[in-house]
């Protein structure tokens, strides 16, 4: 196949907020405990953090990491995780069923976020506590001192605010399964009244609402619609969420998947442009996309999800990915930097050990995931100006099945192209291309025009492809699957070539 692609240096679609590349940590198995946090590991420093971990953290390049859940915020006391780890009370967790220790909190998790040399964004409660407890939790973590949660901190031994500017209105409340689940009706005062007491207590705060944990939630728009007209003046972000599957085995489906992702935040940037419409405001909500991943084997079967007897960090969750998981997660990638302009901050869920990039043994190694090297490139290479670039590709039809419940749902996704595609300009005139080719057995010769770049020349160029599409990273042979260089990569003046594998994820650095 051939496809033809024009890019230019003056026609962007905006810069990328550090933001985009953020991931995300639960209490949830072994995300926390025998994931970042293991007293007693050979490479732990004196406050329990991994270092093994952390290394690979820093490879991964992650930039804010939200915390501490998902499901688990919806139930948590922010209370329990503070104070002296002696009398910090072990708890039900209702959310996994396992039993919560409450040995690492949100003063461990700064402590952590400093470590990894990144942005913490918290969420708070508001399944089964609101706005006081929230606004008590932004005055422990922020306020300076002299007053009695702020001081209650210093207390605890962190002298200084900690000043976390990121905030989640709680987690998935559209959900059914989430512990004090809400109608929009009935999120958007609690909501609202929380958004009002944290910015009273800090100003400086930044606030985001929870829109659809999915586009296949019967409840999707119409959310958002009663949810904004209620929040819009206090809030500054949407969140959404998205985890694409293969439940069908149709591997030209879920290649397309990620398209749907696309969709879906066009429908959110409508949905919240819409209420600002109604108001006439000029105000625009950015999203946040605070949850995505591949994630389905793990994920319907009870078993996978709950070991019985309460166990503390128990084993779930643990997707082991594939090859073929790295290229929808590479389309993933494509699709958030395509919508920089809107999609300021997002979360891969999750980082470590649970539906990760990074998996661990407790006591013993840890290693990276296929899906580690797009996300650990995107990182890398996608901070700069995503160009608005004109990909002309075969495209294909297909339909995708996205099972909500008992609701067998499938959308057609018609014109797929072949070729996903984002290029990002960097400093000094540089530009990152990420390629994928969702065609499983023909390669497709790209040609670039790039215009207005003047020369260029190769810098980097990987690959990332397996012939068994169902290859995987294990303990025991932890690079089966890994970037390779890109060859045959020809540029002459502007014009670039370059020759993508079948099912293959590409990335050129030039300068
Ligand atoms: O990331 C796993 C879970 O998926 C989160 O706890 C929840 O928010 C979502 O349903």
């Amino acid at each position: 196949r051939k496809a033809r692609v024009l890019m230019d240096r003056d026609f962007a679609i905006a810069r990328t907020d550090p933001r985009l590349f953020g991931a995300f940590v639960e209490h949830l198995g072994r995300c926390v405990y025998g994931g970042i946090y293991e007293p007693g590991h050979p490479t732990a420093d004196d406050k329990g953090f991994r270092g093994d971990v952390l290394a690979l953290v820093k490879e991964l390049g992650p930039t804010i990491i939200r915390y501490p859940g998902g499901n688990f915020v919806s139930g948590y006391n922010w209370e329990d995780g503070v104070g002296p780890a002696e009398k910090r009370p072990v708890r039900l967790d209702l959310a996994w069923f396992s039993t919560e220790p409450n040995s690492f909190g949100t003063n461990e998790f700064v402590d952590w976020c400093k470590a990894a040399d990144v942005e913490p964004m918290l969420a708070v409660n508001l399944g089964t506590r609101g706005g006081e407890a929230a606004a008590n939790l932004v005055e422990y973590c922020n306020h300076p001192g002299g007053s009695a949660w702020s001081d209650l901190r210093r207390s605890h031994g962190w002298e200084k605010p900690h000043g976390v500017r990121f905030w989640c209105l709680g987690n998935e409340m559209d959900g059914p399964w989430q512990i004090g689940h809400k109608s929009a009706a009935a999120y958007g005062p609690v909501a609202l009244e929380a958004a009002k007491m944290m910015r009273w207590v800090d100003p400086k705060i930044e606030l985001a609402v929870c829109g659809s944990c999915g586009r296949s939630m019967p409840t999707f728009g119409t959310w958002e619609d009663t949810v904004l007209d209620q929040t819009f003046d206090h809030v500054d972000y949407v969140s959404l969420h998205t985890y694409l599957n293969n439940y069908r085995r149709d591997s030209a489906a879920f290649l397309a998947s990620p398209d749907l992702m696309d969709r879906f935040i066009d429908e959110v940037v409508a949905l919240a442009d819409a209420a600002a419409a109604r108001r006439r405001s000029d105000k625009r909500l950015m999203l946040n996309f605070d949850e995505w991943n591949v994630w389905y084997r793990t994920r319907r079967n009870r078993a996978d999800r709950v070991k019985e007897g309460w166990p503390v960090a128990p084993p779930i969750l643990e997707e082991i990915y594939t090859m073929e998981d790295a290229l929808v997660f590479g389309g993933a990638c494509i699709s958030l930097l395509n919508h920089a302009d809107r999609v300021k901050a997002a979360c891969l869920a999750q980082l470590v050990n649970a539906i990760a990039p990074i998996m661990t043994e407790t006591g013993g190694a840890a290693w990276r995931q296929t899906i580690f090297f797009p996300f650990a490139h995107m990182s890398r290479f996608g901070r700069g100006k995503v160009l608005r670039i004109q990909v002309e590709s075969d495209a294909y039809d297909t339909t995708y099945y996205d099972p909500r419940g008992p609701l067998e749902l499938t959308f057609p996704i018609a014109n797929v192209p072949y070729l996903k595609m984002a290029a990002v300009a960097g400093e000094a005139g540089t530009v990152s291309l990420f390629m994928l080719n969702r065609d499983l057995n023909q390669e497709i010769e790209v040609s670039i025009d790039a215009r207005n770049f003047g020369e260029l020349a190769v810098v980097d160029a990987f690959q990332l492809r397996h012939d068994d599409l169902q290859a995987t990273n294990t303990r025991d042979a932890p690079a089966r699957v890994k970037p390779q260089p890109l060859r045959g990569v020809s540029i002459v003046g502007a014009q670039l070539r370059a020759v993508l594998a079948p099912a293959s994820w590409n990335v050129v650095h030039l300068s």
